[in-house]
């Protein structure tokens, strides 16, 4: 059975920075970890569904159609999660939609996934709105600062339903400016502690 652990931050907060040095420093430790973004999978779902989408387009779809697509990505992870031993997802706790905010794994998909483990990526709301204004190869939403700091803790208290309804423990990880290598090797360091 292979092992899933699910990451997790706003936009804007580095994740994905963080994921690509968790990447180098699992290989320079003959560690067998695989990242897989949920959001790519999606798109390349929608892809093979006809329709070419940026990824920052996927969350103003229909919810009818990002539910799905959804359901069809989960279903893809599992397929791939036989390949490593620690398979690691990019994802959100939450997606903000035209029709509200909307869990990025509700419990169908938690039954389905069965993660061991779930990490917070977080920092100042501050940094990440600056990250947001000089990331210019994205569409990100310009929040307020007063907006970062709720849709941290919305994160928090959906990743604390996931935690009780799968028994998985939540580690928060900070991304502090310019320790991007550092956050990597925390998380490197729990994926071990709580997976293998
Ligand atoms: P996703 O692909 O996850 O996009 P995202 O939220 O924009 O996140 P990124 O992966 O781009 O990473 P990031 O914003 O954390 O930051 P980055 O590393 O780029 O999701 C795309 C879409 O897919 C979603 O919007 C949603 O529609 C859909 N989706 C995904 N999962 C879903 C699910 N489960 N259900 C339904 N829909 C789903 O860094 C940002 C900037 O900060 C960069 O400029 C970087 O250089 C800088 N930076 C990073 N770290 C540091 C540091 N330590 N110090 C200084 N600068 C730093």
């Amino acid at each position: 059975m292979p092992h899933l652990a699910v990451v997790t931050g706003i936009p804007g907060v580095g994740k994905t920075t963080v994921l690509n040095e968790l990447t180098d420093l699992a290989r320079q430790n003959k560690f067998d970890l695989s990242v897989l973004n949920y959001g790519t999978i999606m798109n390349e779902i929608m892809g093979e569904l006809g329709k070419e989408l940026h990824r920052d387009d996927m969350r103003v779809q229909t919810l009818e159609t990002q539910r799905k697509v959804q359901e069809l990505a989960a279903n893809e992870i599992n397929n791939r999660a036989t390949q490593h031993e620690v398979l690691v997802v990019d994802t959100h706790m939450f997606v903000r939609t035209s029709s509200g905010l909307w869990a990025g794994l509700p419990q169908n998909l938690l039954q389905k996934l069965r993660p061991q483990l779930f990490v917070l990526i977080e920092t100042d709301p501050e940094q990440i709105a600056d990250r947001r204004k000089s990331d210019s190869e994205r569409r990100r939403d310009q929040s307020l600062s007063s907006e970062i700091t709720f849709d941290l803790e919305w994160s928090r208290a959906t990743a604390a339903a996931s935690a009780v309804s799968t028994g998985a423990p939540i580690k928060i990880i900070r991304n502090e400016p310019g320790k991007q290598k550092q956050a990597a090797l925390d998380l490197l360091q729990t994926i071990q502690s709580v997976i293998t």
